[in-house]
């Protein structure tokens, strides 16, 4: 990133995030002020201290300095608190606002970018990159500031004195300068790995704890300790050179500092020897010089601490700057809705690819779901029904054709018109860690209890929420951990009856239940069907026994479409997946009962 980019950065930053706290700020800048004057008001004093009350022996004096010396420590302790509050507000303000507008861009990111991006990658933005962030600009004010005040007021001090020993002084500052920027940019290069590496780590970790069953299974823990291992490794190894990258800059400041030390010393004592000036005088300009390194310190790792900050706000941004592709357009159709005749749903020419690949997963889909009709899709897998299930809602929006709903592109519906029109149960049920009624009546501001706990009867909850000592209000865990397969899935049905939108899309979950919990699901999800539009991806017998009709999937094509009886009579894909999937499960569950 070259100077242009770094400025906007910062323009961006002091727009958004800094610049509606500028009272604060002014009333911390004069904080730091005062804090700089009274750090050059020590050293000034130095000349009165020694030259009036040790070697004048000045008696007024003895009573006045050491008032003067207790108010400016006074001045300068309240004016440290109020500069530290002030600044600290200001900071930790930016971090929370930087952190909401982040995740309030993300959630409404696509799918899609989700499936590019790695989760712990995404968090790591959110904790470190906004700590690094914020940490970085309160260095630069505070160097800027109060740092660049002290020096500017101590070689006030100086030049006051002697303007010649103070030129010679000053001279050395500069050499240091060159050294300094390099180690700048060395220091964001590494800053940015270590960053990438913090998200590596989040995201293993996360995958590790996630899979721990997978991994006992597998006796696999000896490797999966040694990957989380490699990724701490690479931290370490980072974060390490990072410091010592960093640990340049102070020793050679140092030695700096202390060559300029020993060159003053020589020329100013010989001045006092030969009684060109005073001792104190003398005295007075070594305080200034000694205490003008700290902020020169500072001031030199100013823009090493700018680079690192520099190159998270890039990360930051990018989320910041993440526009969705399915968003609503400017005029939405919403209103035509209410006078359309029918609620025909319909799929033409549709063609449709991950952005992830090149490879068609649905290839010239066309078909027609008429107002209640009941429409079970079938497919080996990996034949692209989940997909064409994903489209409807615009999850993802096709690359070809169209689907329409009365005659209305999808596209020229609001999404949250679109989506209040479809119930989907999917595959794989998502809870949150949350109480049951929370979970039930996701999604819904205001509902009734009643309702509530009509859904739960329709979908067969109540057998097992009448079990939990506290009903509805029962905690379920971590995605749902404290139910069983089946009655998470109730609990997404039940949500479904209560969304009660008139679309239903349904992608009935492959893992087999038992057959008692497997009867009360079908009776359920049956019951759910009813009076609803239904697109439902078929893995039960009475699914596609019941539809009105059946959809082929085949390799992302409609391979045919019919009634469960003229099926088995013309599709041999048909006939397969009958033998495959529907029968023997149908055998396997006569059996067992
Ligand atoms: N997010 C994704 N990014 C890229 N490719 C994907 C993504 N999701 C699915 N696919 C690919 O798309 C194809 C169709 O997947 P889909 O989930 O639609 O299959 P399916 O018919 O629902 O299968 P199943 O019966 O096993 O659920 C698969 O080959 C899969 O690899
Ligand atoms: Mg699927």
């Amino acid at each position: 990133m070259d100077k242009k980019d770094t400025r906007e950065i910062i323009k961006r930053i002091l727009k958004d995030y800094i610049y509606q706290h500028k009272t604060k700020l002014l009333v911390s800048f004069f904080c730091m002020a005062l804090i700089a004057a009274a750090t050059a008001g020590n050293a000034w004093l130095m000349q009165p201290v020694l030259d009036e009350i040790f070697i004048n022996k000045n008696q007024k004096l003895i009573f006045i300095i050491p008032i003067i010396v207790f108010l400016i420590a006074l001045t300068k302790g309240i004016a440290s608190y109020f500069q530290s509050i002030l600044m600290s507000f200001v900071g930790y303000k930016m971090v929370a606002q930087i952190q909401k507008d982040m995740f309030e861009n993300l959630i409404r990111c696509d799918l899609s970018y989700f499936n590019q991006i790695n989760s712990g990658t995404l968090v790591s933005r959110f904790i470190s990159d906004v700590g690094s962030i914020s940490r970085g600009i309160h260095n630069v004010i505070v160097n800027i500031i109060k740092d660049s005040l002290t020096f500017i007021f101590l070689v006030g001090v100086m030049f006051y004195h002697d303007t010649k020993l103070a030129v010679i002084s000053l001279f050395i500052f500069p050499l240091a300068i060159y050294p300094i920027s390099r180690i700048g940019k060395r220091l964001r290069k590494i800053s940015k790995n270590t960053q990438v590496g913090f998200g590596l780590l989040t995201s293993k970790l996360a995958e590790s704890i996630g899979s721990i069953k997978t991994i006992k299974s597998f006796n696999n823990e000896t490797h999966e300790t040694q990957k989380i291992s490699k990724e701490i490794d690479n931290i370490f190894n980072l974060t390490f050179k990072s410091t010592k990258v960093n640990s340049i800059s102070r020793p050679l400041m140092e030695t700096l500092g202390g060559l300029a030390i020993a060159i003053i010393i020589f020329i100013g004592g010989s001045q006092v020897i030969m009684e060109q000036t005073t001792p104190g005088t003398f005295f007075s300009f070594l305080t200034a010089l000694l205490m003008a390194y700290q902020p020169v310190k500072s001031l030199a790792t100013l823009n090493a601490t700018l680079q690192i900050a520099m190159a998270s706000a890039e990360r930051i941004f990018e989320i910041l700057d993440e526009q969705p592709q399915i968003k609503n357009l400017e005029r939405t159709e919403d209103h035509k809705f209410k006078s359309i005749k029918s609620q025909n749903l319909k799929i033409s020419n549709l063609s449709f690819k991950y952005n992830s690949s090149d490879k068609l997963i649905l290839k010239d889909i066309n078909l027609e779901i008429l107002d209640g009709e009941k429409i079970a899709i079938v497919g080996y897998s990996g034949a692209g029904k989940t997909t064409l299930m994903n489209l409807l809602p615009r999850f993802f929006d096709p690359n070809k054709g169209q689907i329409t709903i009365g005659g209305i592109n999808i596209k020229n519906l609001s999404l949250e018109f679109l989506r209040n029109h479809f119930s989907l149960v999917s595959q794989d049920i998502v809870l949150f860690d949350q109480t049951l009624q929370y979970n039930v009546s996701y999604g819904k501001d205001r509902v009734l209890k009643k309702d509530i706990e009509l859904a739960c009867r329709k979908a067969n909850c109540n057998e097992f929420i009448n079990k939990f000592p506290n009903k509805l209000n029962q905690q379920i865990g971590e995605d749902g951990t404290k139910l069983s397969g089946g009655q998470k899935q109730r609990v997404a049905i039940a949500r479904a009856f209560l969304k009660n939108a008139p679309f239903l899309l349904l992608d009935e979950a492959t893992s087999s239940l038992d057959s008692k919990s497997e009867s009360r699901i079908n009776k359920s999800l049956d019951s759910l069907m009813n009076n609803r539009t239904t697109l439902v991806i078929a893995h039960r017998l009475s699914t596609i026994i019941n539809a009105d009709r059946i959809v082929i999937l085949h390799n992302g094509r409609v391979a045919d479409i019919g009634t469960h009886k003229n099926l088995l009579k013309k599709s041999v894909i048909y006939k397969d997946l009958y033998e495959l999937q529907f029968k023997n499960k149908n055998a396997k569950k006569n059996t067992s009962t």
